[in-house]
C-alpha cells in the first residue's frame, strides 16, 4: 500500500493527541479524572515586574507536572521558589491531582525540591549530554509538612498569583537564558512530526516528536489508526524519525510509554534504564530510551505477547516489577 509522509500541522496534532488519549482511557479510564490544563503562577516586584514563576500541567490519572520554576537571580534564597512550589501544588490538589512530578538536573535544583517533600523515582544519564537529570515526584494525597525555608523573608513581600500565557513565555524566557548559560542550545527546536496518508487522503498514523535545543530528541506520541495497525506502520513511523533524528545529529531518542505499548517500543530497540512506575489509580508508564541510532529496526509479524489482549506484556504486569508513585 502506498502512503506519502507529510508534516503534521499543529490542528493535526491536537487531533492525535485527542486520539491518543481516547485509546489511553479505553485501555486505563482516567481515574481520578482530571482535565487538561495549563496553570500559570507568578510573583511581581513593585512596579510589576515578574521576579518569578512557574507553570503548572494537569493532565488525565490525576497527574500535574510541575513545570519551568525559575527566580530572577537577584531575588533568589528568600523562599521565593518555595513559595512557587507551594502555591503548584496546593493548584495541583485543587484540581483533583493526588501526585506532582517535574524534571531538574544537576545544574538546577534537586536539594530543594527534596526539601519540599519530592523523592527521585527515574534517573537520566546523560540527559543532556555530560549531565544527569532526574524525574521526581511527590503524593499530594498525603499529609506532608510544608517545607518553610530558613530565609523566607519572601513570604511577606511577595504575593503568588495567576497568570498569563504571555507570563508564561517570560518565566520561560528566564529559565531558558539561566539554562543557556550552562548548556548553551546547540540549535533551535527542529520539529519532526509527521503524518501518513493513503491515496485517498486519509490520516492513517503519525508521530508527534522533535529534537530539543540539546539534541535529544522525543517521542510525545505515536497513533496508527485502527485496521492499519500491526502491519508494520509504526514501525516505519520509528524508523523515519530515527533517521532523520540522526541525521540531525541527536544522540538520544526518549520518550515516556504506558504498559500496553511497551512491547513495540522494546522491539524497536528501546529500553527502560528502570523499572516501570505505576500512576496508583492509573496504568505503569516506562522511561524508553534509544541511544544507537545506527541500527535500524525490522519489523517482525510476532504472535501478540502473552496478555497483550489486555494490553499488558509481560515483565510489566500490575502487581509485579513496577514502583508505585
Ligand atoms: C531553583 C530556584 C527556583 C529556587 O528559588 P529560590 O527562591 O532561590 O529558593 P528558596 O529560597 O525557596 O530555597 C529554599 C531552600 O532550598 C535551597 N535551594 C534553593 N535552590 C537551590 C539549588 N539550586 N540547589 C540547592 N539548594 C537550593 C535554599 O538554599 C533553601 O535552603 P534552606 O531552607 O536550607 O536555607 C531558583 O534558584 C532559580 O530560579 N534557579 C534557576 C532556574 C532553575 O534551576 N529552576 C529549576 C528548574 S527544575
Amino acid at each position: 500500500m502506498n502512503f506519502v509522509v507529510k508534516p503534521l500541522t499543529e490542528e493535526e496534532e491536537a487531533l492525535i493527541e485527542e486520539r491518543i488519549n481516547v485509546y489511553a482511557d479505553s485501555m486505563a479510564p482516567s481515574e481520578p479524572h482530571t482535565e487538561e490544563e495549563s496553570l500559570v503562577f507568578k510573583a511581581e516586584d513593585k512596579e510589576g515586574k515578574i521576579v518569578g514563576g512557574c507553570v503548572v500541567n494537569i493532565y488525565a490519572w490525576g497527574r500535574a507536572v510541575l513545570a519551568q520554576l525559575w527566580v530572577d537571580g537577584r531575588y533568589r534564597h528568600h523562599g521565593l521558589g518555595s513559595l512557587l512550589i507551594r502555591a503548584a501544588e496546593t493548584a495541583a490538589r485543587e484540581k483533583g491531582c493526588y501526585y506532582l512530578c517535574l524534571g531538574t538536573a544537576d545544574y538546577m535544583a534537586r536539594p530543594l525540591y527534596e526539601k519540599h517533600g519530592f523523592r527521585v523515582f527515574t534517573v537520566n544519564r546523560d540527559i543532556p549530554m555530560g549531565h544527569e537529570s532526574w524525574s521526581l515526584s511527590k503524593r499530594l494525597d498525603q499529609a506532608v509538612p510544608d517545607y518553610i525555608p530558613k530565609d523566607n523573608t519572601a513570604a511577606e513581600q511577595y504575593h503568588v498569583k495567576p497568570g498569563s500565557k504571555e507570563d508564561a513565555k517570560i518565566i520561560d524566557q528566564g529559565l531558558g537564558a539561566f539554562c543557556e548559560e550552562v548548556v548553551p542550545d546547540r540549535h533551535a527546536y527542529i520539529p519532526l512530526s509527521r503524518k501518513l496518508i493513503d491515496g485517498d487522503g486519509n490520516l492513517i498514523a503519525a508521530v508527534i516528536c522533535g529534537i530539543g535545543e540539546d539534541d535529544t530528541a522525543d517521542i510525545d506520541g505515536i497513533w496508527v489508526a485502527e485496521g492499519y495497525r500491526r502491519q508494520g506502520i509504526g514501525t516505519r513511523l520509528f524508523g523515519d524519525v530515527e533517521r532523520e533524528a540522526k541525521e540531525h545529529g541527536a544522540y538520544v531518542i526518549l520518550s515516556y510509554c504506558c504498559d500496553w505499548v511497551s512491547g513495540f517500543f522494546f522491539r524497536n530497540g528501546f529500553y527502560s534504564p528502570r523499572r516501570a512506575f505505576r500512576l496508583s489509580q492509573g496504568p505503569h508508564v516506562l522511561r524508553a530510551r534509544k541511544e544507537n541510532l545506527t541500527e535500524r529496526p525490522v519489523w517482525r509479524p510476532l504472535a501478540a505477547p502473552k496478555g497483550a489482549e489486555e494490553g499488558r506484556i509481560p515483565g510489566c504486569q500490575r502487581a509485579a516489577g513496577c514502583d508505585t508513585i
